[in-house]
């Protein structure tokens, strides 16, 4: 069953192929984790899911994307965050941390609350002061956006230090995996697309300049990360705009974090912000199940690094194949996991795996198994 076989990178192995994919709850106070992520998160590890990432976690308070981000930029930070992973990793998931920088996106009102940048009518409603952002380049993520402050080389030396420091803080808190979240238009996508990296230094100008940013902060993760645990990086594999970042490029830049010590790669696509930027006309996304699988499949083939599918995903027999097939190694559900914690379980029964609900917890699958033996018997479903 190979959705349900275990996988190993480095000293890790998890007990199967599902991940739950970061998920940004914008609930957390000054980046500290609270009671919902404890019970948010655990829910995935109690319904069977192999790892457990939590949202994406600010390595510094200025690369958050709104006020409620989750972050690691102070050590106070990690005694909260290590009560979830222990919770996961006594449930039998292998946890996770996605370390992140928001950059020129920083200074973002949460979804429900417009996604459009904060401003001073947050102070009144919610005591929220907008703050300044840093980027590559001093490009605006779009018409009404804050100019971004260009980083100098000393900006770029604080924020390494600060993914070096924050991976630390990771391994101190317990997690066994860490993602770097290098896509969806944040900092360090900025930096390798050439849609928003304008600089003229070491840092810009042609692809491996662009890249150069993203491979240092694996490097800076490397000298603090424990070498039995696994990074991952979650790329943009293509902007989808003409004379953006292409999957070709991604290739290239995987290959490099290989070398790096990244072990898998988490193939997502966009975000870069060409839909809120008049100079860009993104390309159609083709929507459909499973739609950005090829794209991992592509790098696993030709960067010869672990891949990890996501998006539109919620058919275990689609889940079940992308791994059968040897696509990918990993799939991550979002949406799909928030309708129904449980999926994993769901998907081991509905796959034939489960007969007698002897995946799930015994508080559950004891009283479930009883219950589906007299309905069987009575014929009462
Ligand atoms: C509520 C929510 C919050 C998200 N937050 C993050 C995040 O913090 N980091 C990230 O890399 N992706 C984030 N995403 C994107 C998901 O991880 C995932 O890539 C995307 O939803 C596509 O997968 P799906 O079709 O299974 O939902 C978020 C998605 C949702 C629905």
């Amino acid at each position: 069953m190979p959705l349900f076989t275990p996988f190993t990178l480095r000293d890790v192995t998890f007990p199967n192929r599902i991940a739950v994919s970061p998920m940004s709850q914008y609930l957390a106070r000054d980046g500290y984790v609270n009671d919902w992520h404890l019970v948010h998160l655990g829910r995935f590890a109690l319904g069977g899911a192999g790892l457990v990432f939590t949202e994406a976690t600010a390595v510094e308070d200025r690369g958050r994307r709104t006020h409620g981000d989750l972050g690691l930029w102070e050590d106070g930070q990690i005694e909260g965050m290590a009560r979830v992973a222990r919770f996961l990793n006594e449930q039998g998931a292998v946890s996770g941390v996605q370390l992140g920088h928001a950059g020129r996106k920083a200074s973002e009102r949460r979804p429900w609350h417009g996604e459009t940048p904060v401003n001073n009518e947050d102070i009144e409603l919610r005591g929220e002061a907008p703050w300044e952002m840093i980027a590559p380049s001093a490009v605006p993520y779009g018409a009404h956006w804050q100019e971004p402050t260009e980083m100098t080389q000393a900006d770029i030396d604080d924020v390494l230090q600060a993914f070096r420091d924050s991976a630390r803080r990771v391994d101190e808190a317990g997690y066994d995996v860490l993602e770097v979240y290098a896509a969806h238009g944040f900092l360090v996508h900025q930096f390798y697309s050439p849609l928003t990296n304008k600089r003229q230094d070491a840092y810009g100008g042609d692809r491996n300049g662009r890249m150069r940013f993203a491979l240092e902060v694996a490097r800076a993760i490397r000298e603090t990360w424990p070498g039995g645990k696994p990074l991952f990086f979650r790329l943009s594999v293509t902007d989808w705009v003409d004379g953006g970042w292409e999957t070709e490029d991604t290739v290239e830049l995987a290959k490099g974090l290989k070398s790096a010590g990244v072990d898998l790669i988490d193939c997502s696509t966009g975000g870069i912000g060409a839909g809120h930027n008049d100079s860009f006309t993104p390309r159609r996304m083709a929507l459909a199940q499973g739609f950005q699988l090829p794209f991992a499949e592509r790098l696993k083939q030709e960067a010869e690094i672990a891949a990890m599918g996501v998006g539109f995903l919620w058919d275990p027999e689609v889940a079940q194949a992308a791994i059968a097939d040897g696509k990918v190694d990993m799939v991550a559900l979002a949406r799909e996991l928030l309708d129904n914690p449980n999926w994993p379980l769901h998907a081991s029964r509905s796959l034939g795996k489960d007969k007698d609900y002897s995946f799930w917890k015994p508080q559950f699958g004891w009283w479930l198994n009883k219950r589906q033996r007299l309905i069987d018997k009575l014929s009462l479903r």
